[in-house]
């Protein structure tokens, strides 16, 4: 299908904080922060990897990832995808923005995600679930030795060993991982497992194009090629285009550290489609772990609307002023709904009568965009044409040039996260890992 739009930022509602002339008055800071990106001396320029993944949408690697998801996607009842953070967040975005909400209901689902919490009720009834089902195995760790992944994997295998013979367990893993080191990569290579590669210079928030998304996103049964050719429309414009006010990634980049300085420290991801709510839980990871660093960074936050304006929606309208919002919007749904006529009118709705449900919503997001501006929550609006592979691919670049740009902006290295290591530290002591034992002495006085 051919795709002409591109995604596009309205900061119409952000005025008295950010105009047009703010934005251009940061273009100089822009050309700076973009020609260190470009030429690698940014900080944490080892991580700029994803920069190029958009352009290999025709290689080897995508070709036999394409025959796995579809081997997957014949055989198996349930695809198990292993993984935390990045290793897990990107698939679920895309899965759940592409998928009808009651696909779970009947099995075209075939994905279940385990390893991005340690919840034991939830681990047995995925074991229970799995029980007499035939089951395929992405374990998905760029480091190979994260706890949360690496204990559930064990106890997924302990549990399908004696139901499955070795050789066909081994056939139904695939391991994506680090191409040398990391415990995940070792052990694949012992039992022979299928393997896809997480590559050195991408980070795991970063990885959503690798075979970290692509794979689940692929056996899910959509195009990963539409997603590649959309994030590659954004990113060959953001090769060609440094102004801040044609470059969407940029106006936003710019106008989220524009209202910082102005003390919005509380950015809210809001959409009015629950399809949306993985990409905020996404988009949260991405901007959260990139930014919040040194004392500094906005806090993101995210919402669905309007199930959250019957409820957070009086915070927003009315707490503390530190807030700005930023809606995620889509222009033509997939689906049409036409509200009917009822008659003798009882529940005074008959005004409606006739109107595509869709026109309600865009209503209800046009009036929640003024209220909001009203009470001091400035606001900006991402538009995408339609909800699909190619501008879901437009929107994940999007937003990752954008936090590349404004975490350089605020002078942090947006690419590492030195600050996730403290309470593995603490858990690893308090559980008697060999090596650990001082930290333990010190956390429990013992
Ligand atoms: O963005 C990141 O780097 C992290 O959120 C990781 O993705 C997460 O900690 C999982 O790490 P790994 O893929 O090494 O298991």
């Amino acid at each position: 299908m051919k795709h002409t739009d591109n995604i596009r930022v309205d900061i119409g509602l952000l005025k008295n904080y950010v105009d047009k002339k703010a934005l251009l008055a940061l273009q100089p800071e822009i050309d700076r922060v973009i020609k260190s990106i470009r030429n690698k001396t940014c900080a944490g320029n080892d991580f700029l990897g994803w920069l190029d993944l958009p352009f290999a949408g025709d290689s080897a690697e995508l070709r036999n990832l394409d025959k796995v998801a579809n081997e997957i996607r014949a055989n198996a009842d349930h695809l198990v995808c292993i993984g935390i953070g990045g290793s897990y967040l990107g698939a679920r975005a895309a899965i759940d923005f592409l998928s009808s909400p009651f696909d779970k209901l009947n099995r075209k689902n075939k994905i279940i995600y385990l390893g991005h919490q340690l919840s034991t009720d939830y681990v047995y009834d995925l074991l229970r679930m799995i029980k007499n089902k035939k089951v395929y195995i992405n374990v998905i760790s760029k480091s190979g030795t994260t706890t949360e992944p690496g204990v559930v994997f064990r106890i997924v295998l302990d549990y399908l060993k004696n139901k499955v013979d070795a050789k066909t367990l081994a056939e139904r893993i695939i391991a994506t991982t680090d191409a040398k080191k990391g415990a995940l990569h070792d052990m694949a290579v012992a039992e022979k497992y299928r393997m896809f590669v997480i590559p050195d210079n991408v980070g795991g928030r970063f990885s959503v194009l690798t075979p970290v998304g692509l794979l689940p996103i692929a056996a899910a049964g959509f195009d990963t090629h539409a997603l590649l050719e959309g994030a590659k429309s954004m990113a060959q414009l953001c090769r060609d285009n440094d102004n801040v006010l044609d470059n969407p990634a940029l106006t936003y980049a710019a106008a989220r550290y524009l209202l910082y300085n102005k003390n919005k420290e509380i950015e809210i991801l809001s959409a009015f489609d629950p399809g949306v709510q993985y990409v905020g839980e996404w988009w949260k990871q991405l901007y959260g772990e990139s930014e919040g660093k040194e004392g500094k960074g906005i806090f993101p936050a995210s919402t669905i609307f309007t199930t959250d304006l019957h409820s957070m929606g009086q915070y927003i309208q009315e707490g503390e002023r530190n807030l700005f919002e930023t809606f995620v919007t889509v222009k033509k749904m997939k689906r049409k709904v036409t509200i009917p006529e009822l008659a003798g009118n009882k529940d005074g709705m008959n005004y409606l009568a006739g109107m595509d449900l869709a026109q309600v919503n865009h209503q209800a997001y046009r009036g929640t965009a003024l209220a909001h501006f009203a009470g001091d929550v400035p606001n900006m609006t991402i538009t995408l044409p339609k909800k699909d592979e190619y501008y879901l691919g437009q929107l994940f670049f999007m937003f990752e040039y954008a936090v590349a740009v404004s975490g350089l902006l605020l002078g942090i290295n947006p690419f590492n996260q030195p600050g996730v290591e403290a309470y593995k530290q603490n858990m690893f002591a308090l559980l008697g890992k060999p090596g650990y034992e001082d930290l333990k002495k010190q956390l429990t006085g013992k």
